[in-house]
Formats: structure tokens, C-alpha cells, sequence
């Protein structure tokens, strides 16, 4: 059948996938999309490893897997589910078929900044997010930054109107989904792995990243320029199963976490200069980066910002309003 086949594939994927633990070791991999040595994730999961590694030797092996290697973001989280990988940190739009309490972050222009984000994913409703799909089998972690989103084209974008009619790739969310229909332009869901020949291909016209996406996709190579809107945040959610958390010895899992915490809290204050770094290369390998003046940048504000209405009642006003209070 499919599924013994598929079964079998990923048993000899995993078996091949594996050669760097000992014998007896607790198998724990870390699947995830971007790269691995400058980006704010990337630079997180392989401190993360290199931790468990050395302190959890003889117990515990830790093997990340970057650039998609072993999973886009589409089948991360059903792979989980199935026991074929213990970690993953995707994007907090990818998790809308298990929870709409994210929601809440792809709202355009709710957070000034990542410290306004980091307040809120602190705070007791920000906490209790983390235990939103506990009852679907999967256990928020950690909240890792990235940053703010910004707008490229293969044209160059200062008026939200410069959007209209252009296919613009989204990750799977509603929420940005309406957002790109708000500006006139047509969503199109898409793997992150895809979207640098997606859009090299002309497949899709544009699209919404951080910093350090447009800049380790290379998406500034095939784009006429990047727009500075700052518009949304893109940060990422920590997960593991519920089962194969509560299947570790309890001092294992007290180890693993208490190091993922000691992390998450490290690369997180670190997050901005990797953001900056990010943009600076891209300038530096002959990418254009365009700024908006205030008064540019409030029509973007203005085209984008009724989407909340679209939503607001399923995220509740309550959390919009303690989130809001973030923005200092
Ligand atoms: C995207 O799909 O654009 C991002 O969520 C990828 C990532 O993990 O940063």
C-alpha cells in the first residue's frame, strides 16, 4: 500500500539520516527550511544541537536538518505527528489547520517592532498560546524571532496600488491571504523552498519576507527591489509532540528543554543584528532596497490595516488589545 511504501521510505530515511548518534541515544531531529549558519533560526537549532551534543552525550543525539532538506512546512507538522521528527520551528502562519490563536501575528501592522512582539509572546496570553494545540498532539515550546516582513516585486512597489493585479506568494494563512486581496493582488500559497524559482520563472510576481529570508533565498537576485514596509511579523513557534515528550524520562526532557530555553533566550536578544546583517548583505551583493516616507508608508497602513476587521472577532479583542498595548 501507499503507506507501507511511504512508511518504509521514511524508515530508511531516518535510518540514513541518523549516522551521527550512538547507539542507545535518544534520536531527536530538527527539521527546518532556512539556512543554517545566518539566519535567526538557522543560527538557533544549530546552537540548539550543539548543546545537546556535548552536554547530553550517551543520552541524547541531535541532528538538524536545514533548507528542507527532510520536510517543507507543509508536511513538518503531520511528520511530527507520526513520530518521524521530535522538533521544528515553523513559521507561526503555518499552523492555521491546527489553531487560529495565531492569527493574531500575521495581522498587518500590529507589532512596531520585534520588542513589542517579544512583550506580547511573554505575556500571559502570549504563554497560553503555546498550549493552543496540545489537544491535536503538538506542544509549543519556544517562541524564536525572526523579524518584520518586507514587500518585493519584479517592479518597484511605494504606493499600495503598485501591488494591484501582481501574484504575490504567500505562506498558507487567511489572514495574509487577505491581506494581498486588501491590496488588490493575487495570494498564492507556496512552500518556501519553491518560491525562489517561482518567482525567477515569473510563476508568481512577488512576495513578503524578513531580511534574512529575502537575503538567504536570494530573492533579491530575482526581483527588482525590496520595499521597506515593516508591514507584519514573521516569527516561529517551537514545537514537539505531545507523545514523544511525555514518552522521555523526565530529567531528558527537563535537560532538552531547559537547554532550548537557555537558547530561545539568547539568540532571541540577538535577533536584530542578524535582521540588519541580513539587509546590509543584501545591499552589499547589489540588491535594492527602497524606503518609504512617513507618508508613504501610512497608505500603506491605510490599505492593509481593515483586514483586522475580517478577523477580529475570531482572535478577540481582548488579545488585540493586550496586544497592542506592546507597542510602546
Ligand atoms: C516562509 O515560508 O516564507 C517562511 O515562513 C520561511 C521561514 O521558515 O522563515
Amino acid at each position: 500500500s501507499m503507506t507501507a511504501i511511504a512508511l518504509a521510505l521514511s524508515a530508511s530515511a531516518a535510518a540514513a539520516n541518523t549516522e551521527g548518534c550512538d547507539d542507545g541515544e535518544i534520536v531527536m531531529k530538527f527539521a527546518h527550511v532556512t539556512n543554517a549558519d545566518k539566519h535567526p533560526k538557522g543560527i538557533a537549532a544549530s546552537l540548539f544541537a550543539k548543546r545537546v551534543n556535548a552536554e547530553m552525550d550517551g543520552t541524547a543525539c541531535m541532528e538538524v536538518f536545514p533548507n528542507s532538506t527532510l520536510y517543507d512546512d507543509d508536511q513538518v507538522l503531520e511528520a511530527m505527528l507520526q513520530g518521524d521528527v521530535q522538533f521544528a520551528a515553523p513559521s507561526l502562519s503555518k499552523f492555521e489547520s491546527f489553531t487560529k490563536q495565531f492569527q493574531i501575528f500575521d495581522l498587518p501592522f500590529m507589532f512596531k517592532d520585534i520588542a513589542a512582539v517579544d512583550g506580547f509572546q511573554n505575556s500571559e496570553t502570549g504563554t497560553k498560546m503555546k498550549d493552543s494545540m496540545a489537544r491535536r498532539g503538538l506542544q509549543g515550546l519556544e517562541f524564536w524571532h525572526n523579524g518584520l516582513k518586507q514587500m518585493s516585486a519584479n517592479k518597484p512597489l511605494l504606493a499600495p496600488g503598485d501591488m494591484k493585479g501582481l501574484k504575490i506568494r504567500v505562506q498558507p494563512s487567511d489572514v495574509i491571504v487577505a491581506q494581498m486581496e486588501a491590496l488588490g493582488a493575487s495570494p498564492q500559497p507556496m512552500a518556501f523552498s519553491e518560491v525562489y524559482g517561482a518567482l525567477q520563472q515569473g510563476v508568481v510576481d512577488g512576495q513578503e519576507n524578513t531580511w534574512s529570508n529575502i537575503y538567504g533565498q536570494k530573492f533579491y537576485e530575482v526581483q527588482d527591489g525590496t520595499t521597506e514596509t515593516n508591514h507584519g511579523v514573521l516569527d516561529y513557534l517551537v514545537v514537539s509532540s505531545t507523545d514523544w515528550l511525555d514518552s522521555l524520562d523526565p530529567a531528558v526532557k527537563d535537560q532538552v528543554l531547559t537547554i532550548l530555553n537557555e537558547v530561545t533566550v539568547e539568540r532571541n536578544a540577538a535577533v536584530n543584528e542578524v535582521d540588519q546583517a541580513a539587509r546590509q548583505s543584501i545591499l552589499d551583493a547589489g540588491g535594492v532596497i527602497r524606503e518609504l516616507t512617513d507618508e508613504q508608508r501610512a497608505q500603506w497602513v491605510d490599505a492593509m490595516k481593515p483586514v483586522w476587521d475580517k478577523f477580529a472577532e475570531g482572535i478577540g479583542q481582548e488579545n488585540i488589545d493586550a496586544a497592542q498595548s506592546f507597542n510602546k
